[in-house]
């Protein structure tokens, strides 16, 4: 039998450390498979998302489309299912290679095109008609990293070419300030095992930064895992400004992938952005 007092005050004395720092990296493989094996999003969602981009960006039908951070693909298949070119990119060798797998699975891909990359690293000229960056990742870049990416982006689109960023909104990440879970699950972050998961949020609104700390507790042993994930808070006032640096603009802002206009109840942010 554990001794949950024991793990607890343990998760305690790691907490005022607060010195390790096993930041989450995408080029982790072992990471970047729990995660995709754990939270990736299904087929349901990702018709909404396709039905979405093809509406509100009004894209024609010989569009070329890029996708930043594709993950295993998902939204490409689907893109290409409905006849659009597209370009996949990431930085996570497990992602590239579950998208590759998926690719040589079924001819009709063939055409699909992912790349292990960098998405900062990108230097395409005016060959896409829009680029999308789904599921939030958006917001692990900081300031600078934004400014990089988004001069790339531009650089990327065509003339009037649409971007789409999915982000969690600027209240939604604020509410996570002190918000503790726990949760049992049979595999998270440290693997296909039994643990107990405490997730821990920090919101530091000056430094517009958002810490969350997952501690796993491996049941068969009670070693404990610790993970961190920084993310970077923008809000709308601020994606403006980025934007208008980097010679774009928003064009409208949804608060759900069903067309909902975006209000500040809303827990995420469907930015549409013309060049
Ligand atoms: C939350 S997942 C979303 C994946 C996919 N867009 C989806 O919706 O299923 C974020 C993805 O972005 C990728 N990523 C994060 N930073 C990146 C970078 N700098 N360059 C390329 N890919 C990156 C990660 O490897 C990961 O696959």
């Amino acid at each position: 039998m554990l001794n949950l007092e024991l793990i607890f005050n343990k998760i305690d004395e790691l907490k005022q450390l607060g010195s390790v720092n096993n930041e989450l990296d995408w080029k982790d493989y072992n990471f970047a498979k729990n995660f995709y094996n754990n939270v990736a999003r299904n087929n349901k969602q990702t018709d909404s998302e396709t039905k979405f981009i093809i509406d509100k960006l009004r894209l024609k039908s010989d569009a070329k489309i890029l996708d930043l951070g594709c993950g295993g693909g998902r939204n490409c298949f689907d893109l290409s299912d409905h006849g659009y070119k597209v370009t996949g990119i990431d930085l996570s060798e497990y992602a590239i290679k579950e998208a590759n797998k998926t690719k040589s699975e079924n001819n009709k891909y063939k055409d699909i095109n992912f790349i292990h990359k960098d998405i900062l690293d990108i230097n395409y000229n005016e060959e896409f008609n829009a680029a999308i960056l789904i599921f939030n990742h958006f917001s692990s870049f900081n300031n600078i990293q934004v400014k990089k990416l988004l001069k790339k982006i531009h650089q990327a689109l065509t003339h009037q070419g649409k971007i789409l960023i999915e982000i969690s909104s600027h209240n939604q990440i604020l509410s996570l300030h002190g918000v503790q879970e726990w949760a049992i699950l049979d595999s998270w972050l440290a693997g296909y095992f039994k643990q107990l998961v405490l997730i821990d949020n920090i919101v530091d609104n000056k430094k517009e930064i958002h810490i969350r700390k997952d501690y796993c507790v491996r049941l068969s042993d009670g070693q404990i895992f610790e993970y961190t994930q920084t993310s970077y808070i923008y809000d709308l006032e601020k994606i403006h400004a980025l934007l208008r640096l980097s010679g774009l603009k928003l064009i409208q802002t949804y608060g759900n992938w069903q067309g909902k206009i975006f209000d500040d109840n809303d827990d995420q942010m469907i930015l549409i952005i013309q060049k």
